[in-house]
């Protein structure tokens, strides 16, 4: 009868552990001052009830007093502050060494591409053990990236990167929710998180059609696109010299702009150069990119960034 019925969300993620245990002191914190000010409140009554041979005497205010109600509720907000904003800091840090999966959010679906390439929709299988980071965007409207059993929650936005990240700790299958009012079919737009031992994750890859690599399809579109007639990508100087900068080795280093200005070149940049090229141009070129705002889906762009990441020059420059 049960079964279907629990308080609690499995608990599947490294994370799941930290954030109940801030969310159970919290829930405690706030069952014992329940308690204690409705049990003082009731004592009062009873204690300090009319009486017709007592006369009420005035109380002028107690320095100490007032110093103790106000000293342990700050420091017990401050002791909540410090614990959650460490754990929030946590989960907004994705790892550096990490499998990279691009998710993109449309109506009503879930698209995932695995770092290898392959595809699925409304699903997400993942090895177990493995750090794992998403970099999402929407081509619509906000969506919002929900799995409760990793205690992992992050809006999905259009023009705009989101990233989220987690470890699984347990083989299994979870729900996975659009957790943002998204239109007429947002309740449908959910999913499932497929955690497989690292073995059967490989064998789910291998049973999946081959599909092109994200670098090779960036690189293959780095070249359709002619990016490669004004920057670098390691092979040479493009014709006519560099008319703009080269783009080995830049990934996750901090770039100079021509207002004097730096930017962390990173996957927001990357995104707003190839669609408004002259918004944050970098120092040295003149603003001759055109804009390639409608020439490429938001998959494309995810796969130019895996290929600019992987231009990594010799002396390991531009790593993260
Ligand atoms: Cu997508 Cu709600």
């Amino acid at each position: 009868m049960f079964e279907n019925f629990s308080l609690w969300p499995e608990s599947a993620s490294t994370f799941a552990g930290p954030i109940d245990a801030i969310y159970l002191f919290l829930l405690g914190l706030s069952a014992s001052f329940v308690v204690f000010i409705l049990s003082t409140l009731a004592l009062f009554c009873f204690r300090y009830r009319r009486r017709p041979d007592r006369q009420p005497v005035p109380i002028e205010g107690s320095l100490p007093l007032e110093l103790v109600w106000s000293g342990i509720p700050l420091a017990l907000v401050f002791f909540v502050f410090g614990w959650g904003t460490r754990v929030f800091v946590r989960v907004l840090t994705p790892p550096a060494e990490a499998m990279s999966f691009h998710v993109t959010g449309k109506q009503w679906m879930w698209k995932v591409q695995h770092p290898t390439g392959q595809s699925e929709i409304n699903s997400l299988h993942v090895p177990l053990g493995e750090e794992i980071v998403l970099t999402m965007i929407s081509e619509d409207v906000i969506h919002s990236f929900f799995v409760p059993a990793f205690r992992v929650k992050s809006d999905v936005v259009p023009g705009l990167y989101s990233s989220l990240w987690f470890k699984p700790t347990k083989v299994g299958v979870y729900h996975l929710f659009c957790a943002e009012y998204c239109g007429t079919k947002h309740s449908e737009m959910v999913g499932q998180v497929v955690v497989l031992d690292p073995a059967d994750y490989q064998l789910w890859l291998d049973g999946r059609p081959a599909e092109k690599d994200p670098i090779e399809a960036g690189a293959l579109l780095f070249q359709n696109l002619r990016c490669d007639t004004c920057h670098t990508a390691g092979s040479g100087v493009p014709p006519g010299g560099a008319r703009g900068p080269d783009l080995v080795g830049r990934f996750g280093t901090s770039a100079p702009l021509s207002d004097g200005q730096t930017v962390r070149f990173d996957e927001r940049y990357v995104r707003e150069s190839l669609l408004e090229p002259n918004k944050r141009l970098s120092a040295g070129f003149q603003p001759l990119m055109p804009s390639y705002q409608g020439q490429v889906r938001e998959d494309e762009i995810l796969s130019l960034i895996a290929y600019l990441k992987s231009l990594q020059s010799a002396d390991g420059s531009g790593e993260r």
